[in-house]
C-alpha cells in the first residue's frame, strides 16, 4: 500500500476520533475521555501529514523547516498551556483563533502567487482554485483582526464598551457587497490588485464587527470567532487539498456556530445581531445615572447577619476567580451547613470568563453538586431568602438588565438577588463590571457593600462564624 494511502485511511481514523472528541466533551462525565480522542486523533494527523510531505519531497530543506516549525510551536504551546491561569482561557483561546486566520490568509496568498503548487489547473478547475483562493483569504482575515480585537478586550487591553460608527451597518453591508463582487471579477480574470483589496477589506471587518460587539456579548464573540476560525481552517484545506482539514474544519465551523446559537438564546440575544457586529444595537442611555449613595458593611457585620440567616444563597462571579475565594467559599458553606442553615450557589450561565468556570471551581473546592443551582432552578428562591452573599460577580446580577431597556445588557437574563431580604456584595471598590455598566443593585436599600479581596474577606467571616460558634459552646 503507497503513502498516500495509508495516510488518507488514517485521516479517516483522524476524522473520526474528532468527532467522538467533540461527543466526549458534551458531558463532564465523559469530557477526559473525549479529549484523549482529540489528542489521538490530533497526533494521527501530524503523523500521517509528515509522511505524506517526506514520500513527495524527500530531504528537502521544507522538511527541516517544517520539524523546526512544529519543534518551535510544540514549545510555545507546552509554556503557554502550563503557564496560563484559568481567567485567561478565553484571551488564549481569542489569540489562537487568530493564528487559524492569519494560516489562511498565508495559505490564500500562497495559492495564488504559486499556482503551479497546487497542480496543473485548466479551465473550470482554475476558477474554482481561484475562488478558493479569495473566499479563503476573506474569511481568514476576519477571523484573524476580530480575534485579535476578542483578545484585546479579553485581556482588558481595549475598552469592553462597543464601537459605535455611525453607518456602522451600512459599512458591513458595503464591505460584503464589495466582497461578493469582487469574488466574482476575481474568479472570471484574477488580479494582484484585487486580492490586496480583499485583503485590505477583510482585515478591517473582522476589527469593525468585533470591536462593535460589547462587553456583556464577548462570550458569545469568542464562540462565533471559534465557528469562523473552524471556516477558515476549511477554506486552507480546499486549497491544499487536504481532506482532513476540510471535515476538521467544518466540524469546528459548525459547532462552533451551534453553541453561539444556545448561547445567545440563553443569553436572550439575537443571533443574527451578534454575527452582524451588534447590528441594531445603539449607544446606551443609561450612563451617568445619579444612583444615589452606597452602603458599607464590616466583617463583624456580615457575620452576624448570616448568624441570623436561615437561608443563604451565594451567587459567585469573576472576582472569585481572581481572588481564588472558592476554597475558603466551600469552608464557609459547610460551616453554615453544620450549624443547619440552608446554603445554596445561584450560578449564571456566563459568570466568570469562560463557559462552565464557576461550576468548575466550585466542583474543585469540592462543593456538593446538588446545592450548586442553574440561574433558572433559582430565580424564583430568592424572594424567600435572608441573606445573599455576592461573591465578586456583577453584570450577572445587574437589575438593570431586567429594569432598564436602555441599559446596553438590557434583556440579558440575571440572577434576582435583590428580591432577598439582605445583599452583601463582596468587591475592592465602587468599579462597573466586564460590560462596562454601573449596577444599580449596590445602592438599593437591601444592599451593603464589602469591599476588599474576596479571599480575605471570606476567610475572615469564616473564622468571625468559627469564633461566634467557638463562644456559644
Ligand atoms: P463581572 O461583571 O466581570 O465583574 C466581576 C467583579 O469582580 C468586578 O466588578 C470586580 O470589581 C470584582 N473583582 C475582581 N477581582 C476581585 C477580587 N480579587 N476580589 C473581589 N472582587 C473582585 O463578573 P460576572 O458577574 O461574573 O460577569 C461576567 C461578565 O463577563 C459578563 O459580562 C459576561 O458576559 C462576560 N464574559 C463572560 C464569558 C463567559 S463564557 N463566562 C466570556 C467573556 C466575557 P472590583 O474591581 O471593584 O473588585
Amino acid at each position: 500500500m503507497s503513502i498516500e494511502t495509508t495516510a488518507n485511511a488514517a485521516y479517516l481514523v483522524a476524522a473520526l476520533l474528532f468527532i467522538l472528541s467533540l461527543a466526549g466533551l458534551s458531558k463532564h462525565e465523559t469530557a477526559r475521555r473525549g479529549l484523549s480522542f482529540g489528542i489521538a486523533g490530533m497526533a494521527l494527523a501530524l503523523i500521517s501529514t509528515v509522511a505524506l510531505a517526506i514520500d513527495h519531497k524527500p530531504a528537502t530543506t521544507g522538511i527541516i523547516m517544517m520539524a523546526v516549525a512544529v519543534l518551535i510551536g510544540a514549545a510555545i504551546g507546552l509554556w503557554r498551556a502550563r503557564s496560563v491561569q484559568m481567567t485567561e482561557m478565553p484571551e488564549l483561546i481569542a489569540l489562537l483563533h487568530s493564528f487559524v486566520g492569519l494560516a489562511a490568509v498565508l495559505v490564500g496568498w500562497n495559492g495564488y502567487l504559486e499556482p503551479e503548487l497546487h497542480g496543473e489547473l485548466t479551465g473550470s478547475l482554475l476558477g474554482i482554485h481561484h475562488a478558493e483562493v479569495f473566499i479563503g483569504v476573506f474569511i481568514g482575515a476576519v477571523t484573524f483582526t476580530g480575534s485579535i480585537v476578542a483578545y484585546l478586550k479579553l485581556s482588558g487591553k481595549m475598552k469592553s464598551a462597543p464601537l459605535v460608527l455611525p453607518g456602522k451597518n451600512v459599512i458591513n453591508a458595503g464591505i460584503i457587497v464589495v466582497f461578493i463582487v469582487l469574488t466574482v471579477w476575481f474568479v472570471a480574470s484574477p488580479a494582484l490588485w484585487m486580492l490586496i483589496v480583499v485583503t485590505v477589506i477583510a482585515l478591517a471587518l473582522g476589527w469593525h464587527l468585533v470591536a462593535s460587539i460589547g462587553g456583556g456579548d464577548m462570550p458569545v464573540v469568542v464562540s462565533m470567532l471559534n465557528s469562523y476560525s473552524g471556516w477558515a481552517a476549511a477554506a486552507t484545506g480546499f486549497l491544499l487539498g487536504n481532506d482532513l482539514l476540510i471535515v476538521t474544519g467544518a466540524l469546528v465551523g459548525s459547532s462552533g456556530a451551534y453553541l453561539s446559537y444556545i448561547m445567545c438564546k440563553a443569553m436572550n440575544r439575537s443571533f443574527i445581531s451578534v454575527i452582524m457586529g451588534g447590528f441594531g444595537i445603539e449607544a446606551s442611555s443609561g450612563e451617568g445615572k445619579d444612583h444615589g449613595e452606597h452602603r458599607e458593611v464590616d466583617v463583624e457585620g456580615a457575620a452576624e447577619l448570616l448568624a441570623g440567616a436561615n437561608s443563604v444563597i451565594i451567587a459567585p462571579g469573576y472576582g472569585m476567580a481572581v481572588a481564588q475565594a472558592q476554597y475558603p467559599v466551600a469552608d464557609l458553606t459547610r460551616t453554615l451547613r453544620d450549624r443547619g442553615v440552608d446554603v445554596r450557589f445561584a450560578v449564571h450561565p456566563v459568570a466568570g470568563r469562560l463557559p462552565g468556570h464557576m461550576n468548575v471551581l466550585l466542583a474543585e473546592a469540592k462543593v456538593p453538586y446538588d446545592i450548586v443551582m442553574e440561574l433558572d432552578e433559582i430565580n424564583d428562591d430568592f424572594a424567600d431568602t435572608d441573606v445573599v452573599l455576592v461573591i465578586g460577580a456583577n453584570d450577572t446580577v445587574n437589575p438593570d438588565a431586567a429594569e432598564d431597556p436602555g441599559s446596553p445588557i438590557a434583556g440579558m437574563p440575571v440572577l434576582h438577588v435583590w428580591e432577598s431580604t439582605d445583599v452583601i456584595v463582596f468587591k475592592r471598590s465602587m468599579a462597573a463590571g466586564y460590560a462596562g455598566v454601573q449596577n444599580p443593585l449596590f445602592f438599593r436599600d437591601n444592599t451593603q457593600m464589602l469591599f476588599g479581596d474576596a479571599k480575605d474577606r471570606v476567610d475572615e467571616i469564616l473564622s468571625a462564624v468559627k469564633d461566634s460558634q467557638g463562644a456559644k459552646a
